[in-house]
């Protein structure tokens, strides 16, 4: 079928332009052609700027549209979404996990989620990251009824990250020794895999599915202590408590990625995933996703500083 990206050089975008091509789909991009120029020098590029004008889109139409919200203001996502209505059969948008409220508690679809800002900002601000998703879920509600699948994403993570936040861990569990393994070993960790999610987001589009959909992984409930152990190699694992290592300065989840101490994030990786399961979305193994990662990040060199081996050995030489 034809598809139109909406983005898709970068990340998630590129798995999901990867995985529609290997699927024999025929694929058109939209971007400014600046995020990995040349990528794809066999697939047609409409060179536009989504915060200007869209005129390049007339007189076009495709089955479905995947938009991966590289303008992530609500307004310029109804403008392109009233532009291709009549244009596309079906719209897979991707939004995040973070439109929940209150992310103490586990998260079905049906949990409450923030209000769009009443008066959305000139630019993307991240403070609002939730409230402008759910601005631009809404216009697309209203453009596209049961045309558009949503898919809320969690933690995404795989070759070309550019966050950090889990390759973290493949590259310091690679270094080996003592290894400092923050809080709880129980602690549950969800992400997925950017190619596992790249493959659902582009199947939901050829199923032409709508509805919402929680898009993380693994499909069985996972512990911290579970993935950190299936991707140590010969590294030890050394367990502290939460306190120390906050008392150290450390910042969860940033500085040390999977880590969520307290009780204020709790439900963050408690995400129902059910009917992303029953819809088709399949996952790699862990082993697989952590060999990548480490593999592509050791390619691409220097990456978001996280927590470092320094400040590691002094929280270690506290125990
Ligand atoms: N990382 C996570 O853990 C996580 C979690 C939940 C949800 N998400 C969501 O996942 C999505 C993934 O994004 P991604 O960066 O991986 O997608 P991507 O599609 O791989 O990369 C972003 C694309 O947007 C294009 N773009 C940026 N600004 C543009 C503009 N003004 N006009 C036209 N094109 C523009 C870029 O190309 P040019 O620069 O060449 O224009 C690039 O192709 C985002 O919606 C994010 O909110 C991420």
């Amino acid at each position: 079928m034809k598809i139109l990206f909406f983005g898709g050089t970068k990340f998630l975008g590129r798995a999901a332009v990867d995985a529609a091509l290997a699927d024999g789909h025929d694929v058109t991009l939209v971007n400014r052609g600046t995020t990995n120029p040349g990528l794809y020098p066999d697939v047609e590029t409409i060179t536009a700027d989504l915060t200007g004008d869209l005129d390049a889109l007339d007189g076009r139409s495709w089955d479905a549209a995947i938009d991966l919200d590289p303008t992530q203001l609500p307004r310029h996502t109804r403008r392109r979404a009233e532009k291709v209505a009549g244009a596309v059969d079906h719209y897979v948008f991707v939004s995040t996990i973070s439109v929940y409220s209150d992310m103490s508690q586990p998260i079905s679809e049906e949990s409450p989620v923030y209000e769009p800002p009443e008066t959305e900002p000139e630019e993307f601000d991240p403070e609002l990251y939730g409230n402008l998703k759910v601005g631009s879920e809404r216009a697309l509600r209203d453009v596209f009824g049961d045309r558009v699948a949503i898919a809320r994403a969690g933690l995404i993570v795989g070759p070309h990250d550019p966050t950090d936040r889990f390759t973290y861990w493949p590259r310091r569990l690679a270094e080996g020794g003592d290894v400092l393994a923050p809080g709880s070993p129980s602690q549950p960790v969800q992400f997925v895999d950017a190619r596992d999610l790249g493959a659902f987001i582009v199947r939901l589009a050829a199923d032409r599915t709508g509805g919402v959909y929680n898009a993380t992984g693994p499909a069985e409930p996972l512990t911290l202590g579970e993935a950190l152990e299936r991707m140590a190699g010969g590294a030890h694992l050394v367990w502290m408590d939460d306190q120390p290592i906050l008392d150290a300065g450390v910042q969860p989840w940033m500085e040390l990625p999977l880590w969520l101490p307290g009780t204020e994030y709790a439900g963050l990786c408690l995400a129902d995933i059910s009917r992303a399961l029953a819809a088709g979305i399949a996952f790699r193994p862990l082993e697989e996703t952590a060999r990548d990662t480490l593999a592509w990040s050791l390619e691409a060199g220097e990456q978001r500083p996280t927590l470092s081996r320094e400040k590691e050995r002094e929280i270690l030489a506290g125990a």
